[in-house]
């Protein structure tokens, strides 16, 4: 039976005894499989249960760090949570590289986020705006009560506008607010005084008699957050490049600076180079505790600000300079949320040095310009293959149960061959049946 009403409602072990029997044909195996990834301390497994609905086990990730970065003059180590291969890798070689050339220069350009309470309104347009001004003030007092701690802080409420959309849809409109949610992503801060103008809203268009028919759609906080923006960059004479990947460092230079504007004009190649990028900025965010999903969307809405998606990095080669950077529009928290709950992200905070929210914005940002450095000087010259198969080795090898010894032989091995799975398995059974045959 392979529907049930009533499932969240099932204790942990019952859910998984219903998912055993209907998916697994009841294999004890996999119930055992299933709870063999249960945390020995039950009051952290508790806390993971409870991040989420119809919890049944936990789901790992690699958890790593990239040491080596100079970001503003001081020293950092990058906590990185990502299960692709080659990304940390990519990173911490991209540290080292720029740590010798001055290293990562990063600086926000500013933290305001949106939320936005869409509404129709059938009705007089100009009493609505010409009472708009009445009903901010109302807005805003109103909603104190919600606001207060924020503004306590040096956040809050910074601006709502009336946005007059009818030009796309008939008859919508939008309260845009604007907020400063200071150390916190702000999302349910956001949404709480959303709501709350929503409902003043209402009540407003009805006290005063505005003549119309008011109806809210939806009130939620915008994640495309074009002026919460933070800009990293590197830069050093051209010639302090030297030799990268055996190319010199004009050629190089020029290779890497043409392979960016690629990526500025053709959004097939601009979403795999933006999708590099986010190789690193999400393994941040994931190790942080922050939403990547929000950070993404975000991400590539802005680029494709133009009409047209495109790189978020930008090269210029002008009086012997090389200039790289990225400009990155993300909404971070460094509380709330699962940062003072989820213990590895306890960590990842302390090992930042327990940042604010701008200064986790900014690793984010060097994170992506990092990991689209290491990208592209590794696609400019020797290929990404060269990298990246010596990863996938080692996940086929594991795959295959290689013990140290055999790993270590098919790493020589395929040192100067184009690994693949079938050749690998091939390999290891040749290694398996010589040991047999010497025995
Ligand atoms: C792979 O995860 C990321 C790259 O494809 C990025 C790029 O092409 O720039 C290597």
């Amino acid at each position: 039976m392979k529907q049930i009403n009533g499932y969240s409602k099932l204790t942990k072990e019952q859910k998984i005894d219903w998912l055993v029997a209907n998916y697994f044909k009841g294999d004890a195996c996999v119930k055992n499989e299933l709870m063999s990834y249960w945390h020995e301390d039950v009051r952290v497994q508790k806390i993971f249960d409870d991040f989420s609905e119809n919890t049944l086990t936990n789901m790992y990730m690699p958890y790593g760090v990239a040491p080596n970065f100079l970001i503003n003059d001081e020293w950092y180590c990058l906590p990185m949570a990502i299960e692709e291969s080659s990304v940390v890798a990519a990173m911490s070689n991209a540290g080292k590289f720029w740590s010798e050339r001055g290293g990562f220069h990063a600086e926000i350009l500013g933290t305001t986020k949106i939320g936005q309470v869409h509404f129709t309104f059938k009705g007089d347009k100009e009493k609505l705006k010409n009472n708009f001004s009445d009903l901010k003030i109302e807005l805003l007092e109103g909603s104190k009560y919600l606001t207060v701690n924020m503004d306590a802080r040096g956040g809050g409420v910074l601006d709502v506008e009336l946005v007059d959309m009818t030009q796309y849809l008939e008859d919508y409109y939008q309260l845009k607010v604007s907020l400063e949610t200071c150390d916190s992503m702000g999302a349910n801060f956001i949404n709480s005084v959303l709501e709350e103008y929503a409902n003043l809203l209402k009540e407003f268009v009805v006290r005063k008699n505005l003549d119309g028919e008011l109806k809210i759609i939806l009130s939620i906080v915008s994640n495309y957050t074009p002026d919460c923006l933070v800009r990293a960059s590197v830069e050093c004479k051209i010639e302090d490049l030297g030799i990268v990947g055996g190319l010199p460092p004009q050629e190089f230079a020029e290779k890497f600076s043409m392979a960016v504007k690629i990526a500025e004009v053709d959004p097939h190649r601009a979403t795999t180079h933006n999708k590099g990028i986010f190789n690193g900025v999400d393994s941040l965010i994931i190790a942080t505790g922050n939403d990547f999903r929000a950070v993404e969307a975000c991400g590539h809405t802005y680029a494709s600000r133009n009409g047209r998606y495109a790189s978020l990095t930008h090269c210029s080669l002008d009086n012997g300079m090389f200039k790289f950077w990225i400009d990155l529009p993300l909404a971070v928290g460094t509380v709330g949320g699962l940062t003072q709950l989820h213990p590895l992200v306890k960590r990842s905070l302390q090992i930042l040095g327990n940042p604010d929210a701008k200064q986790l914005m900014q690793f984010c940002a060097v994170a992506g310009l990092a990991q689209n450095f290491g990208a592209l000087r590794a696609l400019t010259t020797v290929g990404i293959q060269q990298g990246h198969m010596k990863m996938h080795l080692l996940n086929i090898l594991n795959y295959l149960e290689a013990t140290e010894e055999e790993k270590n032989h098919a790493l020589e091995y395929f040192k100067d061959k184009v690994v693949s799975f079938t050749t690998t398995r091939v390999l290891l059974e040749q290694l398996r049946s010589a040991k047999k045959t010497a025995k």
